[in-house]
């Protein structure tokens, strides 16, 4: 009762234009469209942020099905990118999210770093938009197809080119389908980035053993939930530990505020909800009154109080 609790977080410490959050607990992206489909089911405007859909320079109609496939600990997803377009993003979608309290980041994806920078430079003139989110771990069609994401050097050239060519605070998500996951953050750390998101999915696969055939159309596609989460976690851990100026966002597995505190112990200063949405869309909502239920408990009232502090013990 009573208690002045701060749960507000800033994401883009080192921009211009900042990006504060009300609280940490946001929708990841491709688990939430983007935030409209929603709105009547609660009070979306109480979410820290909404992430919304991956987005490109041309609409696309993503993969053939089936697209998600379940596992014992998670799902695998291979929607391809299914979105509307970055014109039709602006002209349909930031008009809407002007008018919301909740911040909304665009997560952008491209087959070329030009791509990237076009999505980037597009997004820059729009109202209602207050970050970009870089997902890396899309083919780089230039590089072979290997994914931006898991060499340091084109993950520093993707984010630097998104860093010129817009004002906007820039995430960059990484994937976790790297040796290693250190020189990755390094890279798009010096290259600019104002925030790290750690992790997509990994990389894995089901087999119908029926039809003897993969489930999915794409025959891979990305796990997520329960199953990542130990990895999310370590991954968040390590980064952490070598990168102090700029914040890290976790992502991977959050199904439960228990989960969501591990990762703000781990050293994330915010936290993003996917597939648990899937399961229960108001999940975010359930998280966040979770962690100031824990807060209270522990005798805090500041959430960065518990950021990082897994290492202290050590
Ligand atoms: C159906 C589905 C679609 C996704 N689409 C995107 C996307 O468009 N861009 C992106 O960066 N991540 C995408 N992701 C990854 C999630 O945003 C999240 O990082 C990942 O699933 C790990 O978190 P989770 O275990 O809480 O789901 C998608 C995940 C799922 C399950």
């Amino acid at each position: 009762m009573g208690v002045c609790m701060n749960l507000s977080v800033q994401l883009a410490p080192k921009n211009k234009r900042s990006l504060v959050l009300e609280n940490p607990v946001m929708t990841a992206s491709g688990t939430f469209g983007y935030g409209t489909e929603y709105e009547h089911l609660f009070n979306i405007q109480n979410l820290g942020g909404i992430v919304c859909k991956g987005t490109t320079l041309e609409p696309r109609q993503g993969n053939p099905q089936p697209r998600i496939a379940e596992t014992p600990c998670g799902i695998l997803n291979a929607i391809g990118l299914q979105n509307i377009g970055v014109k039709a993003l602006v002209q349909e979608k930031a008009p809407i999210w002007a008018t919301w309290q909740t911040p909304v980041i665009v997560n952008i994806a491209g087959n070329s770093v030009e791509e990237y920078e076009q999505i980037a430079r597009i997004l820059e003139e729009a109202p209602g938009i207050h970050g970009i989110e870089v997902n890396i771990s899309c083919p780089n069609v230039s590089a072979g197809c290997m994914e931006f994401g898991s060499d340091p050097a084109s993950a520093f050239r993707v984010t630097a080119a998104v860093r010129k060519a817009t004002s906007l605070p820039v995430w960059v998500k990484l994937t976790p389908n790297t040796a290693d996951i250190v020189s990755i953050a390094l890279a798009v750390a010096e290259a600019g980035a104002d925030a790290i998101v750690l992790i997509n999915t990994l990389k894995g696969m089901a087999i119908d053993i029926k039809t003897r055939r993969p489930i999915l159309g794409n025959i891979t596609g990305g796990l997520s939930g329960p199953a990542i989460k130990p990895v999310a976690l370590r991954m968040v851990f390590e980064v952490a530990g070598v990168i102090k100026d700029i914040p890290l966002i976790g992502s991977g597995g959050i199904m439960t505020t228990r989960d969501a505190i591990e990762f703000f112990l781990a050293g994330a200063t915010a936290v993003q909800i996917g597939t648990a949405n899937l399961i229960n869309p108001r999940a975010p909502i359930e998280i966040l009154a979770g962690i100031k239920e824990f807060l209270q408990n522990e005798g805090l009232s500041d959430i960065k109080e518990l950021i990082g502090t897994a290492r202290e013990q050590l």
